[in-house]
């Protein structure tokens, strides 16, 4: 099968696996489950934005989520790492050597490729879908193209709750 065939499989497993659950957690857990199970990647995890530990500010920071994959760092602040750094552009970002992105945030030394994919609701970034693979180079415009749906389809069922 094709990398876009086994997309195309898994956005329609997701689109009947989500149909009526609005909540977040659980529509991020089998999220990362499913493209997990079929790509075998090294991580699939969901950051989520929310507020910062540090009570004296009214930041925010992304916290760890549902995902599968080993142990990862718990919280990455906005334009730290590849992750903070797709949060703060609301933008995907792909990085074909994580070695050569200056500000990495290196949770496995086994990591060598990851993209990073905002999920909005209209311009604000709720959470961001991160994949890291063991091999270089392992994402392209393909992945992009269908892991943008899949964050789509995860916010479309979040904000059908506030209908
Ligand atoms: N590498 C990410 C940190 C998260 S781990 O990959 C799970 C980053 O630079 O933001």
């Amino acid at each position: 099968m094709t990398k876009q065939q086994k997309y195309e499989t898994a956005l329609s497993q997701l689109r009947s696996l989500l149909d009526g659950e609005t909540d977040p957690i659980a529509c991020m857990a089998n999220t990362a489950a499913a493209l997990h199970d079929t790509f075998g990647f090294w991580w699939t995890d969901f950051y989520i934005v929310r507020p910062s530990q540090q009570t004296a500010t009214c930041e925010q920071e992304l916290v760890l989520g549902p995902f599968q994959g080993p142990v990862a760092c718990l919280r990455i602040r906005k334009g730290r790492g590849v992750c903070g750094t797709a949060w703060e552009q609301a933008t995907t970002i792909i990085v074909a050597d994580v070695h050569q992105f200056a500000g990495h945030i290196a949770c496995s030394s086994e990591s060598n490729s990851e993209i990073v994919v905002p999920l909005k609701t209209g311009d604000r970034v709720i959470a961001v879908l991160d994949i890291d693979s063991r091999q270089y180079d392992c994402f392209d415009q393909t992945d992009r193209h269908y892991l943008e749906q899949v964050a789509q389809l995860i916010t479309d069922r979040i904000e059908s709750s506030r209908e």
